[in-house]
């Protein structure tokens, strides 16, 4: 057995991380074995994976949600399901400090691009419980992926009490980008976990997404409301990256989250004169 067949098995086998798709625990085990010598590569790659999938997932009880989702079936009103998806998102991080404003966030982003017929939501976490508040019409069709095979199993749960067109998928978008033509990529507070898997990606993704828009956000404060300069920091890493590649955005800024959201088919053509406009 190689050395990073050997660092998966440990993988495949920990509690933590089992559920994760075997295409990120090759990665990780392979980029372990890279770096560090055999006895130190299996606490490395789980070190990893804490810093890029653990860290946010530390509260969430994948049977906590399946009751939750069981209520949703048996009572599929309005009321119910949003309080129930609350419920859910209180669970991850990212999802919870987005609830004050999400539905404002929704309505303010697609009164700027327009309802989008398609949406791809890419490394999605919990957001795809966020859907009642995004207003969609009954025909828009949803992707999202994610790593995490017990996740990706609730949001299809959930997904089955809302529409046939939305659909989940385990996918690691560091092994391959998902093939998406649409309208909008959500790239969530995802930019930063993947940077810190593969430097330079952000960039990569952006030239590779087909679609017309993608909206990348970032942490501005945490949920306590420290800001700590996150949000400088963040704001100059998405005004390099999208003026390193002569994108336009419009930025849209909530208590603790920056968005950008960039029109795709307008890339590359835009050299000299560069259009910035910032709302709210
Ligand atoms: C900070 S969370 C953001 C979640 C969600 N986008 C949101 O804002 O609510 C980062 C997410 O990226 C996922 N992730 C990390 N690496 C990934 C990869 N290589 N491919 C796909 N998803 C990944 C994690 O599992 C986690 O759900």
């Amino acid at each position: 057995m190689s050395d990073i067949d050997t660092v998966f098995q440990k993988l495949k086998q920990s509690k933590k991380y089992k559920y994760l798709c075997d295409d990120t625990l090759y990665r990780i085990s392979h980029w372990a074995v890279q770096r560090f010598p055999p006895k130190e590569a299996v606490k490395a790659a789980k070190n990893k994976l804490h810093q890029v999938y653990g860290a946010f997932f530390a509260k969430i009880n994948p049977l906590r949600m399946q009751k939750l989702l069981k209520q949703i079936s048996a009572n599929p009103d309005a009321e119910t399901l949003k309080s129930m998806a609350v419920k859910i998102m209180q669970s991850h991080t990212s999802t919870c400090e987005r609830i004050p404003f999400m539905k404002k966030f929704y309505s303010d982003l697609f009164k700027r691009i327009g309802k989008p017929k398609k949406i791809f939501d890419a490394a999605c976490g919990l957001n795809p419980f966020s859907i009642p508040w995004m207003d969609l019409p009954p025909n828009t069709e949803y992707y999202a992926c994610d790593i995490d095979t017990q996740l990706i199993s609730v949001i299809n749960i959930f997904f089955s009490c809302l529409s046939s067109s939305y659909r989940a998928e385990c996918a690691d978008i560091l092994v391959s980008i998902p093939e998406f033509t649409g309208d909008v990529v959500f790239l969530l507070k995802t930019l930063p976990c993947l940077e810190q898997q593969q430097k330079g990606i952000s960039e990569k993704l952006l030239t590779s997404l087909k679609a017309k828009y993608v909206v990348i956000s970032f942490p501005s404060a945490t949920l306590c409301g420290k800001a700590k300069g996150m949000g400088n920091y963040y704001d100059t890493f998405a005004l390099e990256l999208i003026n390193s590649l002569n994108f336009n955005y419009i930025k849209l800024e909530y208590p603790n989250e920056l968005f950008y959201v960039i029109p795709l088919g307008e890339a590359h053509s835009v050299t000299s004169h560069r259009r910035r406009i910032r709302a709210i």
